[in-house]
C-alpha cells in the first residue's frame, strides 16, 4: 500500500520555566497508507497533540524524520511548508475555529480560497460539500446560529473542501456528546472510504476507535501497542 506519511524516531522535547525537560515523545514510529484512517489514542498528557502537530508540519520534532509522500518535511523551506499545508493538508481542531461573521456557505468558500481553488468552481463545490455533512438547509447560517455538531460538521466540510491528502483532527468529537460525535465520526470515517481520503485523528474515547483502520496507543510520548482492524 502506498503510504502517504511516515514518521521515523521522532522525538519533541520541551525546555520549561524552572530548566527542566519534559520528554514530550521519544522514538515514535509510523506509516500511514492512503486512504486509511488512523487514530492516536491515549491518556491527557500522553503527546497526543504534540504528535499530530509535528505531522502535520505545525511543529518541528528535536529528532528523527518525517516524510510527506516520499518528502522529508523539515527540508522544505518556509514557503514550501506554508504551501504544503494550504494545498495538501487540512486541520480540525476541538475547538471549531469557524469564522463567526461568516455563514457557513462563506466559511468553505474562503478556506477553497487560501487553498487556491479556482474561484469559478468554488460556491459549487462548497455547497457539494455542505450537502454531503447534511447541511444543505443550513448554509445560510452563521457558526453562532448553529449547534456545536452542526459547527463541527462545518469544519469537516471545510477540511475536504479542497480534496487534501490528509485531514488531521486533533479531539474532533471531544467537545460533543456522545451521539453528536458518533455521527461525526460517522462522517470521517465516509469521507476516508469514498474519496479515499487519508485521516490522522486523536481521541481518548473508547467507542471511536473501532472506526479506525489502525490504532496506536501512546503512554509517555511513546507507542506502546499497535492494533489493526479490519474494516469494509
Ligand atoms: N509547549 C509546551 N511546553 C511545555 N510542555 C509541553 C508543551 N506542549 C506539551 N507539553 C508537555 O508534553 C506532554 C504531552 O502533551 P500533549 O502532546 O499536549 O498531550 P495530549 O495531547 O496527549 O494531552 C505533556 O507532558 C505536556 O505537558
Ligand atoms: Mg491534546
Amino acid at each position: 500500500m502506498e503510504k502517504v506519511l511516515k514518521a521515523e524516531h521522532i522525538s519533541r522535547d520541551f525546555k520549561i520555566g524552572d530548566g527542566s525537560v519534559v520528554h514530550a515523545l521519544t522514538d515514535i514510529n509510523l506509516e500511514v497508507g492512503k486512504g486509511e484512517l488512523v487514530c492516536l489514542r491515549g491518556r491527557s498528557g500522553s503527546g497526543k497533540t504534540t504528535l499530530i502537530n509535528i505531522l502535520g508540519a505545525l511543529d518541528r520534532q528535536d529528532g528523527g524524520t518525517v516524510w510527506f509522500c516520499g518528502e522529508d518535511t523539515a527540508k522544505l523551506s518556509d514557503a514550501g511548508r506554508d504551501k504544503m499545508r494550504r494545498q495538501k493538508l487540512s486541520f480540525v481542531f476541538q475547538s471549531v475555529a469557524l469564522i463567526s461573521t461568516m455563514t457557513a456557505l462563506e466559511n468553505v468558500e474562503f478556506s477553497l480560497r487560501l487553498a487556491g481553488y479556482p474561484i469559478a468552481g468554488r460556491t459549487k463545490r462548497a455547497k457539494e460539500c455542505l450537502t454531503r455533512v447534511g447541511l444543505g438547509k443550513r448554509m445560510d447560517h452563521r457558526p453562532g446560529e448553529l449547534s456545536g455538531g452542526e459547527q463541527q460538521r462545518v469544519a469537516i466540510a471545510r477540511a475536504v473542501a479542497h480534496k487534501p491528502e490528509i485531514i488531521f483532527a486533533d479531539e474532533p468529537t471531544a467537545a460533543l456528546d456522545f451521539s453528536t460525535g458518533t455521527a461525526v465520526l460517522g462522517l470521517f470515517r465516509e469521507l476516508v472510504h469514498d474519496d479515499g481520503i487519508t485521516v490522522v485523528m486523536t481521541t481518548h474515547d473508547e467507542a471511536m476507535m473501532e472506526l479506525a483502520d489502525v490504532v496506536y496507543s501512546l503512554e509517555d510520548g511513546e507507542i506502546v501497542d499497535i492494533k489493526r482492524n479490519n474494516i469494509e
